[in-house]
């Protein structure tokens, strides 16, 4: 078939899948497929956004919107199991659309999908830098771990601790005050005065982004270990918090449980009452993004029929369980509205700090277990990725480079050091707030695609064996296809035209390399 729509045969695609072993090795079970899911789904969503969106949206009814995306993921999620089981290749999404939508659609969501897995692994490897940073007390200087687009005044006069809140607000709009201690090591008589900074460079995100990136090299096996490990962590650590906090949780905290109409600066339609719950729901949507990163793997799964379908639902409601009781323990041992100046960013440590007297070591520990967690959804988002270029490139639409492995350990290692390069460029150098969005597109793009394709594949290929089945088709990938378009048309306008222009550059890309070297095109 020519032409922009030609579709890559079912039996094409078996047969590239079948022909594991010059490929990909075969070495994750069930476990580490559960766990990969975790690894790249407990995050920054978690641990930033929960107080954010209970603060600008939801109330303590944060736990509702988490529920919320929840639903809206599972729509996407039973979408996913039934591909990944049917077509267990490497490039998940981009994959699926090739052989149900054809080409073109595929180089979109290929090219879509580097957004969510490049991107959403450069804004994470940004948080990490910003929570090191915070664990080392503020040792690293500011211009060795903020892009050279962030830009700081820090006023030399007095400890954050004494500065009242309305100050900190201030704080959190690039004025910083020093502690005591940096005080007294500049002197008495610099008081009062303002040093403007800018950063140079982002030198911690890139630290982790090349230990991440070695690891990847060395194996998936190795690279799961690891991942199982710090799963291990930063669950533990969670259900900790869970079950301390459970006995510091007030009633009076979760109520009223939503945010009454009229509060102030709670206007419009997302900001109060049940809005408020699908504005969280917007907001929290990126602590789910990660659970197709499991399909990815797919080509690497010793048994992907079988758990496939179990890796990408089970680390979807192993994180769903975790969310809700997390929400309802932080909105109810804090108060929602004090979220919304004071320990935003480090808001379970404020939490802790502040009202769970006497475990001062859960606040340390608390910090360390966002460490490891934002480590483990790098790691699989930059596995992801490489991935999906590996199926781009087998396809001919990316070069050979994207797809050739390791003579030893059998990883896309010149991808992966390709992807370093490409992923180290936006953390080094561009503030974290910008890739964070883009992200959220990217993902939601992919699952609408992917909603779209099962639809697409039952009518047209019913015969083929379908060893997951998603239910109530095609009920369940509509509500899939509204709830996603819903969540991207409420991401703000900026976010969308940088989208537009990445897409943009994406059809540059397939109309000059891709098409012409794209294999189909060449049989
Ligand atoms: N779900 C991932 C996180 O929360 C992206 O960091």
């Amino acid at each position: 078939m020519s032409g922009l729509f030609r579709k890559k045969s079912l039996a094409l695609l078996l047969s590239d899948a079948a022909s594991g072993e010059k490929g990909l090795k075969k070495t994750l079970g069930m476990w580490a497929l559960i766990a990969l899911g975790i690894g790249a789904i407990i995050g920054a969503g978690l641990f930033v956004r929960t107080a954010a969106a209970s603060a600008e949206a939801a109330g303590s009814g944060v736990t509702l919107s988490f529920v919320v995306a929840a639903i809206g993921c599972a729509f996407a999620g039973l979408c996913y199991a039934e591909f990944a089981a049917m077509i267990p290749i490497a490039g998940s999404a981009y994959t699926y659309a090739y052989a149900t939508m054809g080409e073109i659609v595929a180089w979109i969501i290929g090219w879509a999908l580097i957004m969510e897995y490049a991107l959403g692994a450069a804004t994470v490897s940004i948080a990490w830098s910003e929570y090191l940073n915070n664990l080392m007390g503020g040792a690293i200087p500011y211009q060795w771990c903020h892009s050279p687009f962030e830009h700081i005044n820090t006023v030399i006069g007095d400890s954050i601790a004494k500065f009242p809140a309305e100050f900190m607000k201030t704080a959190k709009e690039g004025v910083l005050y020093l502690t005591d201690a940096q005080v007294s090591g500049l002197g008495a008589d610099l008081k009062g005065m303002v040093v403007s900074q800018s950063g140079i460079i982002n030198a911690p995100a890139l630290l982790i982004l090349g230990a991440l990136t070695l690891l990847l090299i060395k194996g998936t096996k190795e690279s799961a270990f690891i991942n199982g490990i710090i799963v291990f962590v930063k669950v533990a650590i969670v259900l900790v918090f869970i079950a301390i906090g459970w006995s510091f949780i007030k009633p009076e905290n979760h109520t009223p449980y939503l945010i009454p109409q009229g509060t102030e600066g709670h206007e419009g339609f997302f900001k109060w009452g049940w809005g408020g719950v699908l504005g969280g729901a917007a907001i929290v949507f990126f602590a789910f993004i990660g659970f197709d990163a499991v399909s990815t793997a797919a080509q690497e799964a010793k048994n992907p029929k079988r758990d496939m379908p179990i890796g990408i639902l089970g680390s979807l409601v192993v994180c769903t369980i975790l969310y809700i009781l997390f929400s309802h323990v932080l909105t109810g041992v804090a108060n929602w509205k004090e979220f919304e100046s004071a320990g935003k960013e480090a808001s379970v440590a404020y939490a802790i700090k502040t009202y769970m007297v006497g475990y001062g070591w859960l606040e340390k520990s608390v910090t360390i277990a966002i460490l490891a967690g934002f480590s483990s959804v790098i790691l699989v988002m930059l596995m992801g990725q490489s991935r999906v270029f590996y199926s781009m490139s087998k396809d001919g639409l990316l070069p050979k480079p994207f797809s050739a492995l390791h003579p030893k350990f059998q990883t896309p290692y010149k991808s992966n050091m390709i992807l370093f390069v490409f992923v180290g460029l936006f953390a080094a150098f561009v503030p974290g707030s910008v890739a964070g969005d883009l992200t959220s597109f990217g993902t939601l793009f992919a699952f609408v695609l992917v909603c779209a394709g099962i639809w697409i594949m039952r009518v047209k290929n019913p015969e083929v064996e379908r060893p997951f089945k998603t239910p109530l088709v095609p009920l369940v990938p509509i509500l899939g296809i509204l709830v996603c378009v819903g969540m991207i048309v409420a991401l703000d306008l900026n976010t969308l035209m940088a989208a537009g222009i990445w897409m943009v550059l994406g059809f540059l890309v397939y109309f000059l390399y891709s098409k012409k070297n794209s294999k189909l095109n060449n049989e």
